[in-house]
């Protein structure tokens, strides 16, 4: 196998290769996604849920990010490894800058960031400074408490366009990657065709240049809310390491998403 790069992954888009993505958050499950040919591996901030127990994604701090990202780093060869920037550690670009700069040292290879066209300058200036970005919008979990819960973002005709707008102006700021999480799969289809760089969708339709859930969820052990777009891949699988080859193989394929899986 083949180092994940960039330029590998914008290939991916261009023949119409999916790219398959999943969080991750320690050495050993980073090893076995890596062997099972995972493209990139994700450390979400969603391990303050998924490891740590909170009902959401604020409480995490860059610390922790930096802790998880080192120990994925550690087990993953070949996939591109992307940390999450965490909650309130990147109010002005300077601090996003000094934020991220701690996850690359850690092992990241990108960064993920939350938010719209407003954070289009942080994005540039980061993109700038050797920091690949990618940009998170739709529903954007560390804002659950102005969105009133973890609900469907671009319902509405105005709130679609406002979603097509932030992906544009985070694309031109030098965005390497738009995530789309929870928005109508009509809306994934349109956002993913007007851009040119590769889209990952999380209940965001089957028609994203990539798909990504969050490790616990697809293998069944999160206790919380099943949210629609999830998979349990285990069903069927004796082994963990069959479930995430079942994931890889079906986001290839075209089978999941399916239409029981999208908004
Ligand atoms: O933290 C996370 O797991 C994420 C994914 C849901 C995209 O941001
Ligand atoms: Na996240």
């Amino acid at each position: 196998a083949k180092a994940v790069t960039i330029p590998a992954l914008h290939a991916m888009r261009a023949a119409g290769n999916k790219i398959t993505m999943l969080t991750c958050y320690d050495a050993s499950f980073a090893s076995l996604m890596d062997r099972c040919g995972v493209d990139m591996l994700l450390v979400g901030d969603s391990l303050g849920m998924v490891c740590a127990g909170h009902s959401s994604t604020l409480p995490v701090t860059l610390a922790d990010m930096v802790y998880h990202t080192a120990s994925v780093a550690r087990g993953n060869k070949n996939a591109l490894l992307v940390a999450d920037v965490p909650f309130g550690s990147y109010a002005t670009k300077e601090t996003a800058f000094e934020s991220a700069a701690a996850l690359m040292r850690a092992g990241a290879q990108m960064v993920k960031i939350e938010g719209g066209a407003w954070l289009a300058e942080t994005v540039a200036f980061l993109a700038e400074r050797g920091i690949p970005v990618c940009a998170h919008i739709g529903l954007t979990p560390q804002f659950v408490h102005q969105l009133g819960g973890f609900k469907v973002q671009g319902k509405t005709q105005e709130g679609a366009e406002r979603l097509k707008n932030d992906a544009l102006a985070l694309q031109a700021a030098g965005a390497a990657i738009v995530l789309l999480e929870a928005v109508p799969a009509q809306l994934g289809k349109e956002t993913t065709e007007l851009l040119a760089v590769p889209t990952i969708g999380i209940g965001a339709g089957p028609d994203c240049s990539g798909q990504v859930l969050v490790m616990h969820d697809m293998l069944g052990v999160f206790p919380g809310h099943k949210a629609k777009f999830v998979k349990n891949f285990m069903e069927g699988q004796a082994s963990i390491e069959g479930a995430v080859r079942a994931y890889v193989g079906g986001v290839k394929d075209g089978s999941f998403p399916a239409q029981e899986h999208c908004f």
